[in-house]
């Protein structure tokens, strides 16, 4: 594994490799981010594997300098299960000028996480942007834990008809069903059982929708259940899979997802699900 720190030698190396896959990350690696490898692994033996900390996806200094940063850890992981080369560029060599997207974001990127989380989607598409010109990979991998997130990389490289296929890789949970990401680092050890409560009331949600209980109910059902954990919710919804909109009579492939806060420590989750008829 090659260990590049600047734009300019990740440049030199990319000219030898070809049919690259890509998996762009901000460190802190746990089982999800070496199942995103194992995917990468099936399609190409070139992977190229990012650790950068986007300040710009950030909507508060406290969050960007409290995210978790273990890089020593990460290098020696990724030593262990092998990737061509781990590119862990500074803020300087990302975004040598201040960034300016031109893309047109999606109104849906204004909703659900993007409604309080501002310009952050804007954040990660300028970022991915970015990796994406630098490296001009075949296949970028990424997982589905965050669902919206997924969604908006795959409308920009429709819209943007870039030649990179985006694969999505499914959410890696622990043995209790909490789906694993950098943030649970971050809770206290009393909170860390109470966290897979957003799991637990998404599938509540999901059920009662497939009972027949109108959509609007199954969500508020499900909050204040969630509420009664202890939870400060951000939202819960149900949306269509295929857009992310509000679902419509005809719609079957839908999504719950939710976000909120345990003890401030932000956590978000999505269950996929179908219903047999419209709605
Ligand atoms: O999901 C993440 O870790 C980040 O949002 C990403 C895609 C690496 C962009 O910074």
């Amino acid at each position: 594994m090659k260990i590049i720190k600047s734009t300019s030698v990740l440049i030199e190396n990319l000219d030898q490799l070809e049919n690259i896959s890509l998996i762009p990350t901000m460190g802190n690696l746990h089982e999800g981010h070496l199942s995103l490898i194992k995917e990468a692994k099936k399609l190409s033996e070139n992977i190229v594997f990012t650790i950068f900390i986007n300040p710009i996806q950030f909507n508060s200094k406290h969050d960007l300098e409290n995210y978790p940063r273990t890089l020593q850890q990460d290098i020696n992981l990724l030593k262990e299960i092998g990737v061509t080369i781990l590119f862990i560029p500074s803020v300087n060599d990302i975004f040598p000028v201040k960034p300016n997207l031109s893309y047109k974001m999606p109104i849906i990127s204004n909703e659900l996480c993007g409604k309080t989380r501002i310009d952050h989607f804007k954040g990660v598409i300028t970022v991915i942007d970015r990796l994406f010109k630098l490296i001009q990979p075949s296949y970028a991998i990424f997982g589905k834990k965050d669902y919206q997130q997924l969604y908006l990389i795959k409308r920009f490289v429709f819209d943007s008809k870039l030649p990179i296929k985006i694969i999505e890789a499914p959410t890696i949970r622990n043995i209790d069903k909490l789906a694993l990401s950098s943030r649970n680092n971050l809770l206290k050890t009393k909170d860390i059982n109470l966290a897979v409560e957003l799991y637990k009331k998404l599938n509540i949600c999901a059920e009662s929708v497939l009972n027949g209980v109108k959509i609007h109910d199954a969500e508020l059902i499900a909050k204040k259940e969630l509420v009664k954990e202890g939870w400060e919710i951000d939202y819960l919804e149900v949306r269509s899979q295929e857009n992310l909109k509000k679902p419509s009579y005809n719609d079957s492939k839908l999504v719950v997802l939710g976000a909120g806060f345990l003890a401030k420590v932000r956590l978000i989750d999505n269950i996929e699900f179908c219903i047999p008829t419209t709605i």
